[in-house]
């Protein structure tokens, strides 16, 4: 595989079975204008496809389910795709991500190949992009908030859904970023692998989990002090609070049996 900056960047895309599903032809059209693509669907997902208009002809575009995963494997000494598929990727983008998508990923299930693919992904590099679509009720509920704040945890970025007037009818928080956000987000992790852009755009806020994350363009945000791609100063502040802890707690001990 040619280095990674001599071409361009390749771009997993994985697409659950919320009804956003039928916004793949502008998604597909818009990350591939960023990079070469491939686009793994679940069987959920292919169902809301048949609903959508044709996805645009983008070159090098390769589809991908989950009997393609069963027949490339024929024998021991085969490629296994869905390790090729890690190997392959520069960033993972999941989008839309179904709440089923959501529960099984953070908690380690790997039962399609889209699954296999997240289990055996490297989160270390930071460079797995999620853009959640669901009912507003299903956002809201306990599960998706402790099943995202894990995924937070693992360093993945996360593109909370927009609000407005979903396919089911109601009206509220639910409906998958816009495309133009996912595309933009995925350039800025992509650029962040390559050890740009670190340090920028960091703030503390406590939406929606009372948890530190730097933002990211197009809405998305992801854990602070993750270490992204070769760059390790992005890590300075994670190290730097540990040893300071660290510290206290010696200091802490000292002083208790210097009083004693
Ligand atoms: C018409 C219809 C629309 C749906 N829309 C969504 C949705 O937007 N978000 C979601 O999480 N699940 C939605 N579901 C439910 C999922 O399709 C279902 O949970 C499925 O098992 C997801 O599979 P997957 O995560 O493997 O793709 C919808 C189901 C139907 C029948």
């Amino acid at each position: 595989m040619p280095d990674s900056k001599q071409r361009r960047p390749h771009i997993l895309l994985g697409v659950t079975g919320s009804v956003a599903a039928i916004k793949l032809p502008l998604l597909c059209q818009q990350l591939g204008e960023i990079g070469d693509l491939k686009v793994i669907t679940t069987n959920a997902a292919q169902h809301f496809m048949t609903m959508s208009a044709p996805v645009p002809k983008v070159e090098g575009m390769e589809f991908l389910n989950d009997e393609d995963e069963w027949h490339s494997w024929q024998r021991v000494g085969d490629e296994v795709l869905h390790i090729e598929l890690r190997r392959w990727a520069d960033i993972f983008i999941i989008a839309p991500l179904s709440a089923n998508s959501l529960a099984k990923l953070a908690n380690g299930l790997a039962d399609n190949l889209l699954t296999c693919v997240a289990r055996a992904w490297d989160h270390q590099a930071a460079n797995m992009l999620v853009a959640p679509a669901m009912n507003t009720c299903m956002w809201s509920g306990p599960f998706t908030a402790a099943h995202l704040t894990t995924l937070y945890d693992m360093g993945m970025a996360i593109l909370p859904p927009i609000s407005k007037r979903l396919a089911c009818g109601d009206t509220g928080v639910g409906a998958m970023a816009e495309p133009a956000s996912i595309a933009e987000a995925a350039r800025a992790l992509l650029q962040l692998k390559g050890g740009k852009q670190l340090g920028q755009q960091r703030w503390w806020r406590r939406l929606p989990w009372p948890r530190p994350k730097r933002q990211l363009p197009g809405g998305a945000f992801q854990r602070e002090g993750i270490c992204s791609g070769p760059s390790a100063h992005n890590c300075f502040p994670a190290v730097a609070a540990a040893l300071i802890s660290s510290a206290a707690v010696l200091l802490y001990a000292v002083v208790r049996v210097a009083r004693q």
